[in-house]
């Protein structure tokens, strides 16, 4: 196989490196194509676009298969710990005994918030966001604790903050959201039972950690760790490729998250699957919605840029919506839905014919709301999850020897040159 590329234009040959990844994905490496040729590349959404190389994570989109630092996603939703992965996204390798002991000791350490942050919640309007809240208050952390960055223990000591502080900012914002006293982490939980405990124990209804919920949240949270150069995760590079301070990177990727097409597409799966329960909206009309071109709906939880296939996070989320369903004894009208609605697309020429499959977000709010997650909460709860492969895409880029300060180019369609107009000759 040759080792570059021609391309011909305009009567020249030109030829540009060909760079063959682990898995034999190639790309055509046009860093020099304009200096070259004059020529830019159009690519809008960024499809086609490798913006840098990494060792994290492999997606397959046609295959379905997603791996995190070459380990697939089903051996680690099945035997892994949430803190384990998240260390193997950041530092490359899972943890021995000692390191995983050292990481937790760590995460208990910082997982404490400033008394003062406390105030700025109080503050906000009643009804907004908990994804707007989390991302002002990710970026106020900066002030609170400065970013050590100068030797790995710093840069440790940073990142772990971050994962530790984080999950109990949600939890506060949630507390705080509903006027009840906030409840402080404690040191005897792990991870995950401690957000739990967090977010839902009370001074009048003790919370009782069950390990099974612990596992789905885990599990939810392990599927969601890292998906490669997604809009969040571009967010964040882009970002922190101004070299800003890691907690603003990670602001900017919370509110990209947020939106109905990307990590707010869980609530917006719920908020479909409750209408169609209240209103009693045949499954057949919606479907014809979503295939209608004049139509801006789409079915939420269907689709994927990469996948083309099922989406292998879906199948699992799927099967923990009957464990925890079955485990916890209720019945859920909208998995009922979900189940059929998905019957119906999968086999319906559109949906077959635009490789339309159900992505992780269709069945991960059933699993949430079992739990007992408010719909406004379960974003918030997809960020907590993929705030490790944030982390370890920002590290990846602040050390990439091809760094440089993101900054796409533009085809003009504007107006050709013209002359400034005095306001009283203007017509
Ligand atoms: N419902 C109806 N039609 C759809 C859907 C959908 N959910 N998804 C894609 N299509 C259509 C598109 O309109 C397009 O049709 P066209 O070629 O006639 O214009 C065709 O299928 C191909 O899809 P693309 O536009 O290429 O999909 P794209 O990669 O741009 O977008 C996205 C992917 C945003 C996820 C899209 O599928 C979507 O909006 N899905 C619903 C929202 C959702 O579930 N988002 C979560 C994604 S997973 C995540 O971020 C965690």
């Amino acid at each position: 196989m040759s080792d570059t590329v021609k391309v011909f234009f305009e009567g020249n040959t030109y030829e540009f490196p060909l760079i063959v990844g682990t898995e034999g994905e190639k790309a055509i490496d046009i860093q020099k194509m304009r200096q070259k040729t004059g020529l830019i590349t159009y690519d809008p959404g960024f499809g086609n676009t490798g913006s840098c190389k990494s060792t994290i994570t492999f997606m397959d989109g046609e295959k379905g298969i997603l791996r995190y630092r070459g380990i697939p996603i089903e051996q680690l939703a099945e035997k892994a710990s949430f803190k384990e992965t998240a260390y193997l996204l950041i530092n490359g390798m899972l943890p021995n005994q000692a390191e995983i002991n050292r990481f937790s000791v760590l995460l208990n350490d910082h997982s404490l918030v400033h008394e003062d942050m406390q105030h700025f919640y109080q503050n906000f309007p009643r009804g907004s966001h908990p994804m707007g809240i989390l991302s002002t208050m990710v970026n106020a952390l900066r002030s609170f604790y400065p970013e050590l960055k100068e030797v790995d223990e710093e840069i440790n000591i940073t990142v772990t903050r971050l994962l530790a502080k984080v999950r109990t900012m949600a939890a506060m914002s949630y507390k705080i959201s509903r006027g009840h006293k906030v409840v402080y982490p404690r040191a005897d939980l792990a991870y995950t039972a401690n957000f739990l405990n967090m977010m839902f124990d009370s001074p009048v209804k003790p919370y009782i950690i069950d390990d099974d919920v612990v596992r789905a949240l885990e599990v939810f949270w392990i599927l969601h760790a890292d998906h490669e150069q997604n809009c969040s995760t571009s967010a964040v590079r882009v970002v922190g490729s101004g070299r800003v301070n890691l907690y603003a990177a990670i602001s900017a990727g919370i509110s990209a998250l947020w939106g109905p097409l990307h990590g707010g597409a869980n609530q917006a799966v719920i908020e479909m699957l409750s209408q169609v329960h209240e209103k009693g909206i045949p499954l057949h009309r919606l479907i014809e919605r979503a295939k209608d071109k004049k139509d801006p709906f789409r079915l939420m939880g269907f689709g994927h840029r990469v996948y083309k296939t099922y989406d292998p996070r879906a199948k699992i989320i799927k099967e923990w919506c009957h464990t925890l369903i079955n485990k916890l004894n209720i019945s859920d009208p909208l998995l009922d839905i979900a189940m059929e609605l998905e019957e119906i697309a999968v086999r319906d020429d559109y949906f077959i014919e635009n490789h339309l499959y159900p992505n992780v977000d269709f069945y991960s709010g059933i699993v949430l709301k079992a739990i007992g997650f408010p719909t406004s909460m379960f974003t918030v709860l997809f960020a907590i999850g993929r705030l490790p492969g944030w982390i370890a895409q920002w590290k990846e880029s602040t050390d990439d020897p091809d760094w440089r300060i993101s900054r796409p180019r533009q085809i003009y369609v504007g107006k050709p040159r013209s002359d400034y107009i005095p306001l009283e000759e203007r017509d």
